[in-house]
């Protein structure tokens, strides 16, 4: 599995840094949701599920962490740390996120409302669904 990631558009003048990304035309999917984690305590380790249908773009817009991807055939880990780079996470993809350093702020654009019948939390329910697909 190779990850997809996106490099957004970026000024640099003397002022400083700025950063900007368009629904549709940056990230593949119209923006209903946006959220962002910081604080993460020391050693802590986030995600733990995967979404039936929702698409996600990960942006850590300050510090660093890195996110582990699983589709359950392989797992790769992806180091976000950089601003004007983004990670996208489709469906049907087992995502946890760790490594935060103490200054992470790790922001989140996603494709639809909350909706916690979207979420599947149970690794082995993962696999299944993912069979089911398939089938
Ligand atoms: P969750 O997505 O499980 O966080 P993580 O996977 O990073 O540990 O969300 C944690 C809690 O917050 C859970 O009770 C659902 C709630 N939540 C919302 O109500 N709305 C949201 O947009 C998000 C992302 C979470």
């Amino acid at each position: 599995m190779q990850p997809t990631t996106f490099d957004f558009h970026h000024r640099e003048d003397e002022i400083g840094q700025l950063v900007f990304l368009e629904e549709c035309k940056d990230v593949p999917f119209e923006v209903k949701r946006v959220y962002y984690i910081y604080g993460v305590k020391d050693g802590a380790r986030r995600g733990f599920h995967a979404h039936k249908s929702l698409e996600q773009a990960c942006i850590c817009i300050h510090g660093s962490c890195k996110v582990m991807l699983d589709d359950g055939k392989e797992r790769i880990d992806v180091v976000l740390d950089d601003p004007t780079k983004g990670l996208y996470v489709g469906n049907a993809v087992w995502r946890e996120m760790y490594d935060f350093s103490e200054d992470a702020v790790f922001l989140v654009l996603a494709s639809e409302y909350f909706d916690e019948q979207d979420y599947i939390r149970d690794y082995d329910q993962f696999l299944a669904y993912l069979k089911e697909k398939e089938a």
